[in-house]
């Protein structure tokens, strides 16, 4: 396993925004190999950010990211898609006037040619609904099936460490719950360490190994993600966040 503790990914006292005021004001977060780990909080409260500084896309200010035991903080993006850092962005990470093979091929540009079909092959083991849609232009197709391929392209690195920021953003309750089982639970099943950030608390804690709730740039509770689910306090927490935190609502539309 890892030379940290089997820990893949560890974020130590983390500092970082976008000015001189900080988002992310001293986050410690770890992911070992085969978890998942969600983070979830209220609007605003620097989930995304906290993502970005891991693949140092915003200013970080202080605190290290270790990626097995090795510090990657600034890393180059590229230097860290080598190393095993995959991420799916907010939002569809992928090109509508583009096919599902393009897109998932655009995934693999790293690798030669023969490992990209490999790669391609893998994929679709783990995503045997897009074998037959290959040829579909991503435009034409559903949410859910968006997500899959933007998981799918991120997954033709076979990163070691895999952050999903919101895929389940626009999904209905179902297809958030196939997102989640069959996306996110899955890949960490097979080893993967995945690093979830997720709205839908409710149902991104029901399937979380362990789970961080970020207030206002700081972790205001780490725990298993069925304790964060059954305290009490949390519901507490986001309040003030409108419809709280834990409530899940359908989308609109
Ligand atoms: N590019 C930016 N420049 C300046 N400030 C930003 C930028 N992006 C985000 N922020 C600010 O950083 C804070 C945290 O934003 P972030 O996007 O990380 O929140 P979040 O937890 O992901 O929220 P959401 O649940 O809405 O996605 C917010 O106050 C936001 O206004
Ligand atoms: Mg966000």
């Amino acid at each position: 396993m890892s030379a940290d503790n089997g820990h893949v990914l560890r974020i130590e006292q983390l500092v970082a925004g976008y000015g001189d005021t900080p988002v992310i004001r001293g986050v410690d977060v770890e992911v070992p190999a085969g978890k998942l780990v969600v983070v979830v909080g209220p609007n605003g409260a620097g989930k995304s950010t906290l993502l970005k500084a891991i693949l140092g896309l915003v200013n970080i200010t202080g605190g290290e990211v270790m990626l097995d035991g090795r510090p990657i903080t600034r890393s180059p993006l590229e230097d860290l898609a080598r190393n095993g850092v995959g991420y799916v962005p907010q939002g569809d990470a992928v090109f509508d006037s583009m096919r599902v093979r393009e897109n998932l091929e655009m995934g693999g540009y790293l690798l030669d040619k023969a490992l990209r079909a490999e790669r391609l092959e893998q994929a679709l083991e783990l995503f045997p609904d897009l074998r037959h849609k290959l040829k579909r232009y991503v435009g034409t197709m559903s949410g859910g099936e968006r997500r899959m391929t933007a998981v799918a392209r991120a997954m033709m690195l076979a990163p070691r460490v895999l952050l999903l920021d919101e895929p389940t953003a626009g999904l209905s309750a179902a297809l958030t719950k196939m997102v989640l089982t069959e996306q996110a639970r899955m890949l960490a099943d097979r080893g993967t360490a995945v690093l979830l950030v997720e709205q839908k608390a409710h149902a991104a804690l029901e399937q979380a190994d362990w789970a961080y709730v970020l207030v206002q740039g700081e972790v205001a509770m780490s725990a298993p993600g069925r304790e964060v689910l059954e305290d009490p306090d949390m519901g507490e927490v986001f309040l003030g966040g409108g419809s709280g935190l834990l409530a899940d609502a359908e989308p609109a539309g």
